[in-house]
């Protein structure tokens, strides 16, 4: 299958890339903007998604069947700071992409957030309302609309907060708390925040199946466990044999007052999404056990 993975060079899409691959001979076309990963097998091309001329020649090179679309600018804080940024990248971009895949032919997985659900309750379902709070949930609840709207064969994939190993150059919370701690030094984590992480390479498992399976609709792809971000780093500390003592609660009036609209009961129910999927649906214990095997 001719696939155009858009957002390749990601920390999730690295993973992705890495399950398509493996799974079968797929012809992959992949993009990056500024982080150009070492020469494999695959077609990288560089795109600025914000450029639709770019955008069209990159669909021509690849003349994609499937397209799976990871790339945004997923930085909360930045979203809010830069919103005219973040609705060109996130909603205008997305809107040009549901055009060219129409004009291909080709099939859109279109990989969203929780951040579209407002965070007072948590553990939210595939079909309940949106009602986003910040600026991230806002653009990407437009670029979802517009994915639903207008593409003819669809899926968006919803997840929550992804923890596993990045390439260099990549950032993720597990692999920084757990060098902190290592190095004995004592990290803070909100008691208050709720989210359901998720394994890396379970979601790159779960987004490659529902993309080649061709399956439509919303889904929910998260962990089993709805945690707390203090619980989550505490969790890890046991998996990895650190001293869970360094994980100190925030202050959670505190840390509240520093962002206005901070949504803190997130989290997705995935009931649903995994019974379509007929997979088991591996909480943080099974997660971090698999990500602690694969130690780079
Ligand atoms: N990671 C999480 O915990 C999480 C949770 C929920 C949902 N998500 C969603 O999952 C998707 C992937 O997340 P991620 O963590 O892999 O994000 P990431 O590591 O920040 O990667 C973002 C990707 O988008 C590309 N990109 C960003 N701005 C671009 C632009 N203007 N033009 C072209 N390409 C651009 C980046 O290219 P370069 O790096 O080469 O510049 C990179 O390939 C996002 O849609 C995000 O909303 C992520």
């Amino acid at each position: 299958m001719r696939i155009l993975v858009i957002g390749a060079s990601g920390f999730i899409g690295r993973h992705l890339v890495r399950r398509l691959n493996a799974a079968s001979a797929h012809d992959i076309t992949a993009t990056y903007r500024s982080r150009p990963p070492a020469p494999d097998d695959n077609a990288w091309r560089q795109v600025e998604l914000t450029n639709p001329a770019g955008l069209e020649h990159v669909f021509q090179q690849a003349r994609p069947e499937l397209v799976i679309h990871l790339a945004a600018l997923a930085d909360v804080a930045t979203a809010e700071r830069e919103p005219e940024r973040a609705a060109a990248v996130n909603v205008a971009a997305t809107s040009e992409i549901v055009r060219l895949a129409h004009l291909f032919g080709a099939q859109l997985l279109f990989v969203s957030t929780e951040y579209v659900f407002d965070g007072r309750r948590g553990l939210y379902n595939e079909d309940e309302p949106p009602h986003p709070v910040t600026q991230y949930g806002r653009t990407k609840w437009q670029a979802e609309q517009q994915v639903a709207k207008l593409a003819t064969n669809w899926s968006i994939l919803r997840t929550s907060i992804v923890y596993g190993w990045p390439e260099p150059g990549q950032r993720n919370y597990a692999p920084m708390l757990i060098e902190s701690l290592r190095q004995g030094q004592p990290r803070p984590a909100s008691p208050d925040v709720y989210r359901t992480p998720v394994y890396v390479e379970y979601l790159a498992d779960a987004i490659a199946k529902i993309a080649v399976r061709n399956l439509t609709g919303v889904f929910h792809v998260a962990g089993a466990d709805w945690v707390s971000m203090y619980d989550f780093a505490r969790s890890i500390a046991r998996a990895f044999d650190l001293d869970e003592r360094l994980v100190i609660p925030t202050d959670s009036e505190a840390s509240r007052a520093s962002v206005a609209e901070s949504p803190d009961r997130l989290g997705l129910h995935c009931e649903a999404t995994m019974r379509r999927l007929e997979s088991p649906h591996p909480g943080l214990q099974e997660g971090l056990a698999a990500m602690r095997a694969a130690y780079p």
